[in-house]
């Protein structure tokens, strides 16, 4: 294949066996999260620039080299490839004014985009499951989220993931950190390096998360932020702390947590794993009570978090999890055009009772329809000659299991009799 005509690097195809096992990911997700009064939303994945700029910030990584961003030929628009869902979510709940009455919980998956260097766990098109929560300003909003993500690697079956939590505080007492931790920065103005120097003015916090062993001394005696929050901001803190304490949920206070969007406040938190090398976080998030108020709506307290799709499949898969595909339940193979006609009436009939049929199509001998019968993984084939269409029955053959002989039956009674050799199958399974 010509070189142009692969998928961009970075952005994968999603083959069927393993998409088949996204589907399943994503109900189980879902409907995890819907147990808690979390409702579907749908944004699209184009949104005007300007939304990103303003909601993830113009000094973050995202903004400044990270966005797919283009202009619109037709009217001049500068639209971007959405980064991430909290902006777009935000946008479309101040749009419709879905928070004005009620508070909402809200939920969406689908694909992010970011121009980073491609590598294990890191794409340029990845997956989100988000969820936003509007309208609560309390901690508890904040504590639930968190023990239903526990609650979610429960159901997936994922162990040794940890939870970091951490409080950014408010905006102001932000302020007054940021002044004292560029002052102390400046002082190692001789170890800074390139990205410490670029983000002194801007962005100090994150130096903080840098990953430079060589100012690793520098960053344990900076001053903390937790240091300058004032007594509503921890208690907040710590309202959230006692509800996972109480929820016997295990966590760790990282002070160096700042996330790398600009909106949040108060609790951010993230959950990670050893097990995926160097991008090990998979779940982020935490409250932004400023963002909805910034973008033109009313202020609304809101809180959030999204978890890498692709990051949790693979651990999934590492963990030996992944539960196999399911085949379907018969094939029909057939040979002749009376059988062919009996074929999709008896087809369609097993449909009609719940019955997944794979028909054959495109014609070929018995034999080689009955391999591609079999590599379908489907528990009985149904055989139908001239012969048999002629007299309207059918032969049923299981294909799982030996001890069971070859039977030539009406077609009428198929359905009935292969409910219950798929009943017995179930109960020696169970
Ligand atoms: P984020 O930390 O940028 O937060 O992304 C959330 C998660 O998406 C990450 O923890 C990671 O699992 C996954 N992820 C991010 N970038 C990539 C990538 N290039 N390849 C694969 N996976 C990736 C947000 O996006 C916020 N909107 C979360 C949020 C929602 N905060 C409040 N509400």
């Amino acid at each position: 294949m010509s070189q142009n005509l692969q998928s961009v690097r970075g952005m994968n195809d999603i083959l069927p066996a393993e998409a088949e096992f996204w589907e399943l990911f994503e109900e189980a997700v879902s409907d995890r999260l819907k147990s808690y009064g979390y409702k579907p939303i749908r944004m699209p994945i184009v949104e005007p620039t300007p939304l990103f700029k303003r909601a993830i910030g113009e000094v973050t990584d995202i903004v400044e080299k990270e966005m797919y961003s283009f202009e619109d030929s037709l009217n001049g628009e500068q639209l971007t490839l959405r980064p991430e869902g909290t902006a777009g979510c935000v946008r479309a709940v101040i749009q419709h004014g879905l928070a004005n009455q009620v508070a909402q919980r809200l939920y969406y998956m689908g694909p992010m985009f970011r121009h980073e260097r491609p590598q294990k766990g890191r794409y340029r098109q990845f997956h989100q499951i988000g969820v936003e929560a509007f309208g609560f300003a309390g901690p508890d909003v904040d504590a639930e989220q968190i023990l239903m993500i526990a609650r979610l690697w429960g159901d997936l079956g994922l162990d040794d993931i940890r939870l970091q939590l951490n409080s950014l505080g408010q905006p102001e007492e932000r302020a007054r950190h940021r002044a004292d931790l560029i002052a102390y920065l400046e002082g190692f103005q001789e170890i800074l390096d390139e990205e410490a120097k670029r983000r002194l003015y801007t962005n100090p916090l994150r130096i903080l998360d840098t990953k430079n062993p060589a100012l690793q001394d520098m960053c344990a005696g900076a001053p903390k932020l937790i240091d300058y929050l004032g007594e509503a901001s921890l208690a907040h803190f710590n309202g959230v702390q006692q509800i996972l304490k109480d929820a016997g949920i295990p966590f760790e206070i990282n002070p160096r947590l700042v996330r790398g969007l600009d909106y949040y406040n108060l609790t951010v938190f993230e959950w990670v794993t050893d097990k995926l090398g160097a991008q090990g976080t998979v779940c982020a998030g935490g409250r932004y009570d400023g963002l909805v108020q910034q973008l033109g709506g009313k202020a609304t307290p809101a809180c959030g978090f999204a978890m890498g799709v692709e990051r949790l499949i693979a651990l999934i898969r590492d963990s030996g999890g992944e539960p196999a595909p399911k085949g379907t339940d018969v094939y029909v193979v057939h040979q002749g055009e009376t059988a062919a006609r009996l074929a999709f009436r008896v087809a369609e009939g097993l449909r009609d009772n719940g019955i997944d049929v794979i028909l054959h199509c495109g014609g070929g001998s018995f034999k080689s329809q009955m391999k591609k019968a079999d590599a379908s993984g489907a528990l009985f084939a149904v055989v139908i000659g001239d012969d048999e269409a002629a007299a309207g029955e059918v032969q049923l053959k299981a294909l799982r299991d030996e001890g069971v002989a070859q039977q030539r039956l009406k077609a009428e009674n198929l359905a009935e009799v292969i409910i219950d050799q798929l009943l017995d199958t179930q109960e020696e399974e169970a």
